[in-house]
C-alpha cells in the first residue's frame, strides 16, 4: 500500500518535469491565473477524471464532482461552484458528465439502504419518478440503467439551467451554454446528448417566472 502512494510523489515529480520540457513557460503562467472556458460537473467515480477523458490540461476546465453527479439546489457546495465559474471565471460553457455504470444510480434503483447516501440518492429518484412512465416501459435493467443514468444528466442541466446565475450571464452575454454528457467508461468515448437549450429555456419560461429576455438569446 505505500508503495504506490509513493509512487504519486515519484509521478508528480516526472510529470511535472516533463510539462516543464514541453512548455517551459507552462506553470509560471498558470501561476498568475486560471481562465478555463468550461466547468465540468462530473461523477466522483475514479473512472471518470475530466481532464483525463477530454485531453485537457490544467487550466482548461473549473471541476466539481460528488456522487452520481447531482445538482441539486439546497447544496451549497455545486451552488457556489456554480456561481464563481459564471460570475467570476465567466466560462462558455457548463457540462453536466454523468456515465453509464453509474454506481450512484444503480444504488438508487435498489431497494437498500445506504445510511446518509439514501438521502443524496433521492436526487436521483426524484429523475425516476418524474420519468416513470418511459422507464417503465423498458425491460432490461441494464438498458434501464443506461436510460436513467442519460435523463439524470438531462435533469441535472435543468437544475444547472434554472440557477439564476446561468439565467442572468445567458440573458446578459449568450452564455453559458449547458451541455449533457455521458461518457461510456466501457469504451472511453464521450456522447453529448444534444439537449435543446433553447427548448428546455422555453419549456421553464412558466414554471419558473422566467423573463423574457432570457428567451432573446436563443
Ligand atoms: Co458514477
Amino acid at each position: 500500500m505505500s508503495d504506490s502512494y509513493d509512487d504519486i510523489f515519484e509521478k508528480n515529480r516526472k510529470w511535472a518535469s516533463i510539462k516543464k520540457i514541453e512548455d517551459p513557460e507552462f506553470f509560471t503562467n498558470l501561476a498568475k491565473q486560471q481562465n478555463p472556458e468550461f466547468l465540468f460537473i462530473g461523477c466522483s467515480d475514479s473512472r471518470v477524471p475530466a481532464n483525463t477523458l477530454t485531453s485537457t490540461n490544467p487550466g482548461e476546465m473549473f471541476v466539481h464532482r460528488n456522487i452520481a453527479n447531482v445538482v441539486a439546489n439546497t447544496d451549497m457546495n455545486v451552488m457556489t461552484v456554480i456561481q464563481y465559474a459564471v460570475q467570476e471565471l465567466k466560462v462558455k460553457h457548463i457540462v453536466v458528465c454523468g456515465h453509464y455504470g453509474c454506481g450512484g444510480v444503480q444504488a438508487a434503483m435498489k431497494k437498500q439502504s445506504l445510511g446518509l447516501l439514501d438521502k443524496w440518492l433521492k436526487n436521483i429518484r426524484d429523475v425516476y419518478r418524474i420519468h416513470r412512465e418511459e422507464l417503465a416501459n423498458i425491460k432490461k435493467f441494464k438498458d434501464k440503467f443506461d436510460r436513467l443514468v442519460e435523463l439524470n444528466v438531462e435533469e441535472q442541466c435543468i437544475n444547472v439551467i434554472k440557477t439564476n446565475f446561468v439565467l442572468d450571464s445567458y440573458s446578459e452575454n449568450g452564455y453559458p451554454k449547458v451541455h449533457g454528457w455521458v461518457y461510456d467508461i466501457s469504451n472511453g468515448t464521450l456522447k453529448d446528448l444534444k439537449l435543446d437549450f433553447p427548448k428546455i429555456l422555453e419549456n421553464l419560461k412558466e414554471i419558473y417566472h422566467l423573463s423574457d429576455n432570457i428567451l432573446a438569446k436563443k
